[in-house]
């Protein structure tokens, strides 16, 4: 599915990152994983880097090669580190990669961010996530968490609502349109990582229980990474500006509940 693609794929020293990279080593793409750790074992090159600074793209989007096939952003933070660092990496870090990385991208090429059901307030907080993707560049992400209001606690749910926004927006965006390139997003319910400890401290069990008791089971990696690795295929070659919910029917059975059908 993935012969002769070259695929950058963020987070690949552990959960999500790390199974889509090992998969799409299998599906026969050639793999660049980057993380700010070090990977155990890890599938193709590894190039160390830390996306939660401009300075720390930069110097990530200078070490790599001319041509790229697609870019897995799966690289995240829990916000148990507060909301500053969370918004730069899950937002402002993962978007700075994608518009250094769109002139290296081949044309019809694919980004797949992962986001999150946790983005899924996006609709009912519109004007502050508008607001915020609307800061261009690696602003002062202290400074703009000020300027919204954002509380400390809401860092996690609040990248991933600009995630997805940008992710619709980005679509339609002439640096990546003008070429091509394909932009979606993956939206994983609670999926057995070790970030999944850390939410559990951030929301509490009971929150995470209760995900987890709608829909039966937690995921696993192995349910998230081949989604993400079709979004980065040929054979998603029309899926654009897209969210698809990989979380075994979580967001089916809270639209029922908050729409009311
Ligand atoms: N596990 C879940 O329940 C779940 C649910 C929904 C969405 N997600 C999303 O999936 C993605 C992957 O999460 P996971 O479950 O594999 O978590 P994980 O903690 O197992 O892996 C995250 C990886 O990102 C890396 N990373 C963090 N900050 C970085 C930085 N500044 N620069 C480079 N690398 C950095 C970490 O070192 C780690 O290897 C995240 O974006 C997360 O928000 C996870």
């Amino acid at each position: 599915m993935l012969f002769g693609k070259t695929i950058l794929i963020t987070g690949v020293a552990s959960g999500i990152g790390a199974r889509t990279a090992e998969l799409a080593g299998q599906l026969g793409a050639d793999v660049i994983g980057v993380d700010m750790r070090e990977p155990v074992d890890h599938q193709g090159i590894f190039v160390k880097a830390d996306i939660s600074s401009k300075a720390g793209v930069d110097d990530l989007v200078a070490r790599l090669p001319q041509r790229l096939d697609a870019l897995c952003n799966v690289a995240g933070l829990s916000g148990n580190t507060g909301a500053a660092p969370t918004l730069a990496v899950n937002f402002y870090g993962l978007r700075a990669l994608s518009e250094a990385l769109a002139p290296k991208l081949r044309e019809g090429g694919a980004i797949v961010n992962v986001a999150s059901i946790a983005g899924y307030g996006w609709r009912a907080n519109l004007n502050r996530a508008a607001s915020m993707v609307s800061v261009e560049g690696f602003p002062d992400v202290p400074r703009v968490i000020a300027d919204h209001a954002v509380k400390n606690e809401e860092g996690y749910p609040v990248s991933k609502e600009l995630l997805l926004l940008w992710t619709f927006r980005a679509a339609h965006q002439e640096l990546f349109k003008s070429r091509g390139i394909r932009i979606n997003a993956v939206s994983p319910g609670p999926v057995e990582t070790p970030i999944l400890k850390q939410f559990r401290s951030v929301l509490g069990d009971a929150k995470v229980d209760s995900d987890i008791a709608r829909v039966g089971r937690a995921g696993t990696s192995g349910d998230i990474a081949p989604v993400v690795l079709f979004l980065c295929s040929d054979g998603a070659r029309w899926i654009n500006g897209a969210n698809v919910p990989v979380d075994g029917g979580l967001e089916a059975s809270i639209n029922a509940e908050v729409l009311g059908f």
